[in-house]
């Protein structure tokens, strides 16, 4: 732990260093406010012990920043045993303790030790505060489908474990509220860190995941943890980490194998204790055969591979998670609960949704937006819902259990037809012409595949059915 004493006596300095080194602390030491100031950013301590007088101004100035810019950061003030009201003013400004001088060091030792213990239970309070809510989230993980269902049994099992994860999925699948499900459940002490391997070039990602040291590279001023540090004894989420080059693929190997990273520009190893989860929606064994993901990094992180399926895999969970998304918007707007029409149920159940739970969730809340009424309706679905409430998914492979040839031509007629309304906006005429249909023919045939909403002005509600 890091130490920082602000004084201007340096006899006072020396002696404040030499005891706390003794005791475990790395100290640092800054003889006025200035010194203090330049240090606090240079090395985040993780607790000041300060005189209130110091030539450039008063210590109270500094506890002010301090706590403006990072409230956990433990700060002692050191006063002239006559001025009491500046201890309370002190306190007030969030000092945890003060000491008067000339003062006994075996006080100040017991003062620091306890301001430590109520800092480390503070921040457990604030972890254990937030691990409850993020615990009530996972009751929240909505899905009745058995792929669900047993993607909640694994979770469960493997909590509480330390082996590695990867979630695979596409795009709004839940990877990341699966991630911290498994880490609240964990009873892992630390932070859930998060990073998105994908969004950084890779020397900024080296740096992030890493740490790096001052003047490592132009632009490093200050140094700086890197995030598997902040993660120790609690969990990283390696998000899209089928986009690292495999160049850092390979540091991230060895920080999976060997359990110690090492700050850029430095030479030294440190462990870290982490529980890594990964998550892509690339195929990686896809990516292992052109050559772009290692895979003895592939071996690494698939200990315990959760595969969460897409939305249109599993429907049956659609009418659960459109009711908990009203709820939730209706809620936030401060509004009463509003209900949907049984057609628009119809559209969204059958829809292929390619951006999953994520656009669920939010075309309910554009539904929520546009509609004035207490009903939702077709009217406020957006067109490629209305227009592709069925996209067929007509292959040329012979499967080999094989199939209903006449379901498979009306699929391919399905995806011309869609094709031509695309291509004309929408307008059935053209569509037709372009088919070489008559116009009758092709609203026949749009109507019986569900092409076009039927156009009923009382749409029915539905009633949703949310039994788990
Ligand atoms: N089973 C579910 N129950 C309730 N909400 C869900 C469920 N799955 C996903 N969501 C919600 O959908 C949104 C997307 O989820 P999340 O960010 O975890 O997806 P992701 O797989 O990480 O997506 P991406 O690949 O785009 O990063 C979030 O708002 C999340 O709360
Ligand atoms: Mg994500």
């Amino acid at each position: 732990m890091d130490l920082l004493v602000v004084d201007d006596e340096s006899s006072l300095r020396d002696f404040l260093s030499i005891v706390f080194e003794e005791e475990g602390w790395h100290v640092e030491a800054a003889a006025s406010l200035a010194d203090a100031r330049a240090a606090v950013q240079k090395h985040e301590p993780d607790m000041v012990l300060c005189d209130l007088m110091l030539p450039d101004g008063s210590g109270i100035d500094l506890l002010k920043e301090i706590k403006a810019q990072n409230a956990s950061m433990a700060f002692i003030m050191i006063t002239a045993h006559t001025s009491t009201q500046s201890a309370v003013e002190a306190l007030k400004a969030g000092a945890l303790d003060y000491i008067a001088k000339p003062f006994d060091i075996e006080e100040l030792k017991i003062i620091v030790r306890k301001a430590v213990e109520r800092k480390e239970l503070e921040d457990e309070n604030l972890h254990l505060r937030t691990a409850l809510e993020e615990r009530f989230t996972f009751a929240n993980i909505l899905g009745k489908s058995a792929k669900m269902q047993e993607i909640f049994t694994i979770i469960q099992r493997i909590a509480r474990t330390n082996s590695t994860v990867l979630i695979s999925g596409e795009s709004g699948t839940g990877k990341e509220l699966i991630a911290r499900a498994i880490h609240y459940n964990s009873g892992r002490r630390g932070k859930f860190v998060s990073i998105n391997c994908g969004a950084l070039p890779e020397t900024l990602l080296e740096s992030e995941l890493f740490g790096h040291e001052r003047g490592a590279f132009t632009g490093a001023i200050r140094e700086k943890k890197g995030l598997f540090t902040e993660a120790d004894r609690g969990t990283i989420f390696l998000d899209e980490i089928g986009e690292t080059s495999t160049a850092m693929q390979i540091k991230l190997l060895r920080v999976l194998q060997d359990r110690v990273v090492r700050r850029v520009g430095s030479n030294v190893e440190t462990p870290v204790e982490v529980r890594v989860i990964a998550a892509t929606n690339r195929d990686l064994a896809d990516s292992i055969q052109k050559g772009t993901f290692r895979e003895d990094l592939f071996y690494r992180i698939n200990v315990i591979p959760i595969a969460l399926p897409p939305l249109r895999q599993r429907r049956e969970d659609i009418p659960l998670l459109v009711d908990s998304f009203i709820d939730k918007f209706c809620t936030t707007l401060g509004i009463a609960r509003k209900r949907i029409s049984a057609d628009a149920m119809r559209l969204i159940e059958k829809y292929h949704w390619p951006g999953n739970v994520r656009e669920l969730e939010n075309v309910i809340e554009r539904m929520i937006a546009l509609e004035t009424s207490e009903v939702l309706t077709t009217k406020s679905l957006p067109e490629q819902i209305l227009l592709g409430g069925t996209i067929p998914d007509a292959t040329f492979d012979l499967p080999s259990e094989g199939m209903s040839l006449e379901q498979h031509l009306e699929s391919i007629a399905k995806i011309f037809m869609l094709k031509a309304l695309e291509r004309t906006g929408g307008v059935q005429t053209q569509a037709a012409e372009l088919l070489q249909m008559s116009f009758r023919s092709f609203r026949y045939y749009a109507k019986k595949y569900e092409l076009i909403p039927r156009d009923s002005r009382q749409e029915d509600v539905v009633e949703i059915d949310t039994e788990k």
